[in-house]
């Protein structure tokens, strides 16, 4: 089968770390099922995978990946891609991922524990189905779970582009929120206001009104901006650091303003299911920059390392 793999990481290099070639099929471990994967998307954590951060040391080829809709039982499905416990049994850190114990899902045929599989929205592309299970289950946990988002209230997005940003955009619109954006590109800002952002500001812009929830997945180049323009009471949750992983803090600000800074990593499966519910029931559709076939995997890589996407940057198995 065909599959999107590492084999030897390459911490300055990882779009040359990475590779498309014919793989045998993995056997399905007791409990899991095997699909016939139809799309997948990329995330910087296939990023970080091909740098050889954040996986075991390992032999012979890795397949990456952590987002894919395919086919399995004759049922179109999404895969929930978030491991409590690796297939041995053994306790593994919350938020492991398929990928990391050596089950990624950029691949024609993956295996994947039975109860991982989500009906798939019939009015969902392949390609916006597999871009749900790691950048959209992420916003969907920002928002509604650490950040309690409510009709009315003003969320401010960093970095607009980006996978959990644009989902995160459209999660607080079809929420009945009032989202402002920042990005450094006119371009995408342009692409924000035709998802429904009310406001889209340079990268750094004051913003005309304090926000009740901050989305920062872009770290120490907007964080304090963030901080800033976050309103007294209000909250910053943070996901990641795409611009690196130490910010300062403005502790005067913090505190004077009581302002909570939470952080949010994947979500649970119950989550997952709220948030595939949410898409449908609210015909949100999502934000897909380019879908190309898995044979030209390191255009989408070379999108993602440049930040040049915006949206999700998938691949086609069909
Ligand atoms: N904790 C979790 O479970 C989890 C899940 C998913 C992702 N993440 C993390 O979340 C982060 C976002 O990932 P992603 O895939 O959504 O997006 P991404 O491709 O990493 O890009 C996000 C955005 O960051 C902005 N950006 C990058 N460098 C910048 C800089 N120097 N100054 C200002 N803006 C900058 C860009 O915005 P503009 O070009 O629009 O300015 C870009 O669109 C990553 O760090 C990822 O590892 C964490």
């Amino acid at each position: 089968m065909r599959a999107a793999h590492v084999l030897t990481p390459c911490a300055d290099d990882p779009v040359g770390a990475l590779r498309v070639g014919d793989l045998d099929a993995p056997a399905a471990p007791p409990g899991w099922v095997d699909v016939d994967v139809r799309a997948g998307a990329l995330n910087m954590h296939d990023l970080w995978t091909l740098r050889g951060v954040g996986t075991a040391p390992h032999d012979g080829p890795r397949v990456i990946g952590s987002d894919a809709a395919g086919v399995a039982g004759g049922r179109d499905v999404i895969v929930y891609p978030v491991l409590p416990t690796a297939p041995n049994g053994r306790t593994v850190p919350h938020a492991t991922l398929l990928p990391d114990v050596g089950y990624g899902v950029l691949a024609e045929r993956i295996v994947v524990p039975a109860a991982h599989l989500v009906p798939k929205p019939a009015g969902l592309s392949w390609a916006e189905a597999a871009s749900l299970p790691t950048a959209w289950l992420t916003a969907y946990r920002m928002l509604f779970t650490r950040a309690a988002v409510a009709p009315g209230q003003v969320v401010l997005v960093q970095g607009a582009g980006g996978g959990v940003a644009t989902a995160a955009l459209s999660l607080a619109v079809a929420a009945g929120a009032t989202v402002m954006v920042t990005s450094r590109s006119p371009a995408k800002r342009e692409r924000a206001l035709a998802l429904g952002a009310a406001v889209a500001l340079d990268s750094g812009a004051r913003t005309p009104e304090l926000a009740d929830i901050v989305v920062e997945t872009v770290g120490p180049a907007t964080f304090a901006h963030s901080t800033r323009a976050t309103r007294a009471g209000g909250t910053i949750v943070v996901c990641g650091g795409t611009s690196g992983f130490t910010a300062d803090l403005d502790l005067p600000r913090l505190f004077a303003r009581e302002i909570s800074v939470r952080g949010a990593t994947m979500g649970t499966l119950d989550e997952f299911v709220a948030l595939v519910g949410f898409v449908d029931t609210h015909r949100v559709r999502p934000a897909v920059d380019s879908v190309v076939d898995l044979a030209d995997i390191r255009v989408q890589a070379g999108r993602m390392l440049a930040g040049a996407g915006f949206g999700k940057l998938c691949v086609s198995l069909t």
